[in-house]
């Protein structure tokens, strides 16, 4: 890690992504202050964060001592003022437009030395996410991830109308320099590149399931045993250039008329969002999840992530 390009981080948001954000910069010798809403959010950040390395631990990747020496890279605060020296803040809030932001009023009202407003917001363009701010709108970008950025390499960046472009090559510099694999887009788009990809098929991926052509288990099974494994190694332009283009122009001419093109919210997550089966947090989703081995399910998350792991972290201060 190249120290120079940034000193110290600010993370607002204690969750999932906050979180595993906080183990990748800590895990790279840099100054992390992380920004709880209250003492049980931070304990709560605190223990995952520890779950984190324990598993980097048991995987044999680093070892105690330097999990230990990762940890004291990171600190805690509730107050914004801890954040005014910061280089660069990610934002991790919530998915919801006002409260992104009022965290962007207050960073605008004590972090002068901010040269990166990073936000990991899924789905927000830059424009949205910054049009209420009056001093830094030039320094909003979106730097979406995926889950856990501490082990899944790939970023996606999107500039505002207003961005410097300085702060699009800063922000790339200092993801290289945290060993992440960070794209550019030429012109922004809701959704960005990989969310924009993975609701396509999921969208159709709900059709199969609600026009009865499949299970979702069978869906599962395709994507796991089929196709999804070619794309730890090849991308997709590369596999249908060497399919050739002819028969992939049969192909689309037969498939791409069938396929489903709904605009809302597909009846089947509707319904089960009304009545409260939200998935595996309430036990009910697609799925019944009281029927499943929890424990490997989150071992088969992290399983195709490990062989991304490349921080050099030293053993000894
Ligand atoms: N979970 C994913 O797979 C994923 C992947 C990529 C990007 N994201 C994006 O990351 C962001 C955070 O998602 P998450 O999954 O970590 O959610 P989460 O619910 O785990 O965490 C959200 C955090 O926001 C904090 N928060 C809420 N209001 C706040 C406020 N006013 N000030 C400071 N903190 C506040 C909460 O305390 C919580 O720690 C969202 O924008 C989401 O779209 C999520």
């Amino acid at each position: 890690m190249n120290r120079e390009n940034v000193k110290k981080i600010g993370i607002i948001g204690t969750g999932m992504i906050g979180t595993s954000l906080a183990a990748l910069t800590a895990g790279h010798g840099i100054d992390t202050v992380m920004l709880a809403v209250n003492e049980d959010l931070r304990a709560a950040s605190q223990k995952q964060f520890d779950s984190f390395y324990a598993d980097l631990v048991a995987q044999k990747l680093i070892n105690n001592a330097q999990a230990a020496n990762c940890a004291k890279n990171l600190s805690y605060t509730l107050a914004y003022n801890e954040l005014a020296d910061c280089d660069l803040i990610f934002e991790c809030v919530v998915e919801r437009l006002e409260v992104k932001h009022e965290v962007y009023t207050q960073i605008e009202a004590t972090c002068s030395k901010v040269r990166a407003i990073c936000s990991v917001s899924s789905a927000f363009v830059v424009d949205d996410l910054a049009s209420e701010m009056t001093v830094y709108k030039d320094r909003v970008i979106v730097t979406h991830p995926f889950n856990p950025p501490h082990l899944v390499p790939y970023f996606e960046l999107a500039v505002g109308s207003a961005t410097n472009p300085d702060v699009l090559s800063f922000a790339m510099t200092v993801l290289e320099d945290l060993d992440r694999k960070p794209v550019a887009l030429k012109k922004s788009a809701p959704g960005f590149i990989g969310n924009r990809l993975q609701f396509a098929l999921w969208r159709e991926a709900l059709n199969i399931v609600d026009s009865g052509i499949a299970d979702p288990a069978d869906v599962d099974t395709c994507l796991m045993y089929s196709f999804c494994p070619r794309y730890t190694s090849i991308g997709m332009f590369e596999h249908f250039d060497n399919g050739g283009l002819d028969l992939n122009y049969n192909v689309c001419k037969t498939i791409f008329p069938t396929l489903n093109n709904v605009q809302e919210v597909p009846e089947s997550v509707a319904t089960r969002v009304a009545s409260g089966d939200l998935g595996l947090k309430t036990g009910k989703g697609f799925y019944d999840w009281s029927q499943k081995d929890i424990s490997d399910f989150h071992t088969r998350v992290s399983d195709p992530y490990w062989r991304f792991f490349n921080w050099e972290v030293p053993e000894e201060e």
